[in-house]
């Protein structure tokens, strides 16, 4: 069961409701394989997308969610919300709610974001991608990703390769993967890989073909240069050099590896395009799972919502891993 009133992260489910999650994605995806794309589950109810930063994927699959759902979605983004007349955050989220939305998802490039708004809404909030701390649904469709190619989670060997440092996916990642029982390596230079993620359960490589040895999923992390403001590695073309996912490297992990990457996907860079393309990507069927993941989402936080519990409730305080990630900078 999933009792929580907001999806914030990973960090601190249980493994029974992660399942839950991922069960309910399950039972989800059949519906976009249908000619009639859509459910009668959330008619009436008002989705609102509040994204602070640029999105094609995330926001898409969570409009085409609610969309199958039968619900009534509204997009806002940064450029045409308030804050550009100097609105904060919070009394944006206010008037929104003051409009009665049945859940607000938000996707903003400060961590803590959405925790912040849900202390201050009576709303379900859904965590779209904070900062570098947390992006729960792309770590849940991830799981399921893996869950439906590899029959369990339990035992496997996960290699996160690349910016680990400014990574919310692989932060979602980490908790997800380790409260469901897989090995996570964080494999990627020193000065994007930093010690505190051993503290958190992740073993740490910094030489690529190690890291992916006997690896039985391998899932690649874009260089995010907007969040950059110091130098990790003397170049893209070294960085490529020594990280890039190629075919040769992709011979360290085990014969049925399976490949992912959230995207956006810089070919070339991160992983070459023999790989991306090949036969071990399952980065499309990462596309596919993510609106039965985000259908299940709003369907657990808003279909299922049970009477006016108070605001914030089960909201963290803060969020913790950020903050030791953010001094490490
Ligand atoms: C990721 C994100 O925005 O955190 N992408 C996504 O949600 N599909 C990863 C990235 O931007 O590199």
């Amino acid at each position: 069961m999933f009792e929580r009133r907001h999806l914030l992260g990973l960090e601190g489910l249980s493994a029974e409701e992660i399942t839950f999650l991922l069960d309910t994605s399950e039972s989800f995806r059949e519906v976009s394989e249908r000619e009639i794309k859509k459910v009668p589950t959330l008619r009436g109810r008002t989705i609102v997308n509040l994204f602070y930063e640029n999105s094609t994927r995330t926001r898409t699959s969570f409009e085409i969610a609610a969309k199958r759902l039968s619900a009534d979605t509204i997009n806002l983004s940064a450029s045409s919300s308030s804050a550009q007349k100097g609105e904060t955050l919070t009394d944006t989220a206010r008037n929104l709610a003051a409009m009665r939305p049945d859940a607000i998802i938000v996707r903003h490039p400060s961590s803590g974001a959405p925790h912040l708004l849900a202390r201050h809404v009576d709303c379900p909030i859904i965590n779209g991608g904070d900062g570098a701390h947390e992006h729960p649904t792309q770590a849940l469709l991830d799981l399921l990703t893996i869950r439906s190619h590899k029959g369990q989670i339990e035992g496997l060997t996960v290699a996160i390769v690349g910016d680990l440092l400014h990574s919310r996916v692989a932060r979602s990642n980490l908790f997800g993967l380790r409260t469901m029982g897989a090995r996570v390596r964080f494999v990627g230079p020193p000065t994007l890989v930093p010690p505190h993620f051993a503290e958190l359960g992740a073993e740490l490589v910094s030489d690529l073909h190690e890291g992916l040895r006997d690896a039985d999923v391998i899932m690649m992390l874009r260089i995010q240069r907007e969040r950059m403001n110091g130098r990790y590695f003397s170049s893209l073309d070294e960085y490529s050099r020594l990280y890039c996912l190629s075919v040769e490297a992709v011979g360290k992990a085990r014969k049925d590896v399976i490949i992912l990457h959230p995207g956006p996907m810089n070919r070339g860079v991160e992983i070459s395009s023999t790989v991306a393309d090949g036969p071990y990507s399952v980065i499309m069927d990462q596309v596919t799972n993510g609106v039965a993941v985000r259908m299940a989402a709003l369907y657990v936080l808003v279909g299922r919502r049970r009477g006016t519990e108070a605001a914030g409730e089960d909201v963290p305080a803060e969020p913790v891993p950020l903050r030791r990630a953010v001094a490490a900078e």
